[in-house]
């Protein structure tokens, strides 16, 4: 059975390990700073196991060595946003706290591939490639299938059909720069401008862009994180089972879309090496600007930390 560790077993870290759980994707390992909750979490998931008809096993420590063989290890660790923050207010809070953690993964699991969560997403993603040294392929961060999802979620709202049929991609940075690619979405295989008023879309590209502030201001504590955990999820079946599969990730750019030297989210082939391939689309002029304009918008993040 793989493995999976877990660092930061507060709402997305739990929420995922009983995902991946009840699924019986991996081996669970929850660790965090604080006592006892890794441990009593590890054993409520583990006591829905029989039911759910899952034979992974789930443990939980404050020791780091709980990650170790893991292939994968998953960095969640970290505040949240509270009500009208920008995930950028997070970036010296979490930067200590991930390379922190990040020291720790290095030398527990030298061999695995990280999946950074913690916001600010594309900077934090930067910290632990840098604390860790790990090649480039073997560090990513997600956001874009979070916000691909919640694009999907709007846009089924605003055209009526299931969100199951909507085709859409959501690039660049995790923030109100992100670029929502509306000239590629589709709705089972119908061009979406072809079938919607611009103003549907742009209300769907609004909400999608101020979907994690629209639910940490309903929450008033705490940000998302089902949708989040199912959306890590999705990197972790895909990354495990070798699918190669086409998803957005904050992937390590060196030229690609003329932008090079930052973790931005574009579509990466994923596999057992990681970012096997980052994809490169032909976008329309408007849409390559936005991604470039986001990429400078994390440099800029990126470089005010630890200052
Ligand atoms: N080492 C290990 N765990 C830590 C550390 C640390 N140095 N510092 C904090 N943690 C743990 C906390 O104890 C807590 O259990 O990280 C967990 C964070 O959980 P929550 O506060 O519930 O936050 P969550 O909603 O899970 O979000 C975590 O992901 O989506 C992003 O913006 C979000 O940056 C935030 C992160």
């Amino acid at each position: 059975m793989a493995k999976v560790a877990i660092i930061g077993s507060g709402n997305v870290g739990a929420t995922l390990g009983f995902v991946l759980a009840a699924r019986n994707v991996a081996d669970i390992a929850l660790i965090d700073i604080v006592e006892g909750v890794p441990e009593g979490k590890a054993l409520d998931i583990s006591q829905s196991l029989a039911i759910l008809g899952s034979t992974v096993s789930v443990t939980g420590g404050n020791d780091y060595a709980l990650a170790k063989g893991a292939e994968i290890v998953v960095i969640t660790a970290g505040s949240p946003r509270k009500p009208g923050m920008t995930r950028d207010e997070l970036a010296a809070i979490n930067h200590r706290i991930v390379t922190n953690v990040a020291k720790q993964v290095a030398r527990h699991a030298p061999e695995s591939i990280l999946v950074i969560v913690t916001n600010p997403l594309d900077a934090m993603t930067t910290t632990a490639q840098s604390v860790t040294g790990f090649p480039k392929e073997r560090v990513m961060g997600m956001a874009g299938t979070l916000d691909t999802s919640r694009f999907r979620h709007f846009i089924s709202k605003v055209s009526g059909h299931p969100a199951r049929d909507v085709q859409c991609m959501v690039l660049g940075c995790h923030g109100d720069d992100m670029v929502p690619l509306t000239s590629a979405a589709t709705v089972s295989s119908i061009p979406l401008e072809t079938m919607l008023p611009a103003e549907d879309i742009a209300t769907a590209v609004q909400r999608t862009r101020k979907g994690g502030a629209e639910i940490v201001n309903l929450l008033k504590t705490g940000s998302a994180f089902y949708a989040p955990a199912v959306s890590i999820m999705q990197l972790i079946e895909a990354i495990l089972h070798d699918e190669k599969a086409i998803l957005p990730v904050a992937a390590w750019l060196d030229g690609e879309y003329g932008i090079s030297g930052v973790y931005l989210g574009v579509p990466a082939v994923l596999g057992k090496a990681g970012v096997e391939k980052v994809v490169e689309l032909n976008l329309p002029s408007e849409e390559l600007a936005a991604l470039r304009k986001s990429a400078e918008h994390v440099r800029e993040v990126v470089e005010g930390l630890g200052k």
